[in-house]
């Protein structure tokens, strides 16, 4: 038998990515039902984002999410997903050298996940680079990265100087050129995100970042109103399914009295 494509997985994956409307719409999931629910909506890209910790684990960031947690969510997302692209995220410290990213890659494409994701620019090409000659397709998130909020003492918009847009652009162009097959871009003032959109030929995935990026992605409980504790600023929540819960359980309970 011939010995597999090294980047079969890869160029398979860059090929579907390249199949898909623009803009097309991607969103967080964490388990199977929000994840056959996204999917079943015709929702292109599905992640698997580290914000599990907070908005199902009611952790205050996403600094204590694991790889264990990591996979554990990944496979039972996948368990819900036709058609939708599932990007699982990395969480932090997973990716600390090449050999870590490639191993615990490899443990969240066995869960079940399309491309992995991780945080960061210029510091992480080497990992990028190394997943890529693995065949693990990787997907940049620069901006905000919520795996730094304790190092940057809270969740800030960014692209706000012309310093800090030259910056972003040159990593985005670096992180295109190891071989990411999109780039989610949070918190990015729009006239320094669409600078970025122009000059790539991969998407761009939007959170907080404008209307033209390539695609916009939100996280699930706040589209559909499921945590009502915190709603970040940029987010639209289309229904209030907390109410609607709390109005449910509180009718069962009273109906039993
Ligand atoms: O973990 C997550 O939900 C994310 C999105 C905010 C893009 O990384």
């Amino acid at each position: 038998m011939p010995a597999p494509n090294t980047s079969e997985k890869t160029s398979q994956l860059s090929a579907r990515i390249q199949a898909l409307p623009q803009p097309f719409a991607a969103i967080t999931a964490y388990d199977y039902p929000s994840a056959r629910l996204a999917d079943e909506a015709g929702i292109e890209v599905i992640l698997v984002g580290d914000s599990v910790g907070m908005v199902v684990a009611g952790m205050e960031d996403t600094t204590g999410v694991t790889m264990e947690q990591m996979c554990y969510h990944t496979e039972i997302v996948c368990r819900g997903v036709n058609h939708a692209i599932v990007v699982a995220d990395l969480p932090i410290h997973s990716y600390d050298t090449p050999e870590m990213s490639v191993e615990n890659g490899h443990r969240l494409m066995a869960a079940g996940a399309d491309a992995v994701k991780l945080e960061g620019g210029l510091g992480q090409i080497d990992k990028v680079a190394a997943m890529v000659a693995a065949d693990i397709p990787v997907v940049g998130h620069l901006g905000m990265l919520p795996q730094r909020v304790r190092e940057e003492g809270g969740y800030k918009k960014k692209g706000k100087t012309q310093t800090e847009a030259t910056a972003l652009l040159e990593a985005a162009v670096a992180l295109a050129e190891a071989g990411v097959l999109m780039i989610v871009l949070e918190s990015v003032l729009a006239d320094s995100a669409d600078p970025i959109t122009d000059a790539l030929s991969i998407p761009t995935i939007g959170i907080g970042s404008g209307r033209n990026c390539s695609a916009q992605i939100r996280v699930w409980h706040d589209v559909v109103g499921a945590y009502p504790w915190f709603v970040p600023p940029f987010a639209k929540t289309y229904t209030h399914a907390a109410e609607q819960i709390r109005e449910a359980l509180s009718n069962y309970r009273r109906e039993l009295l």
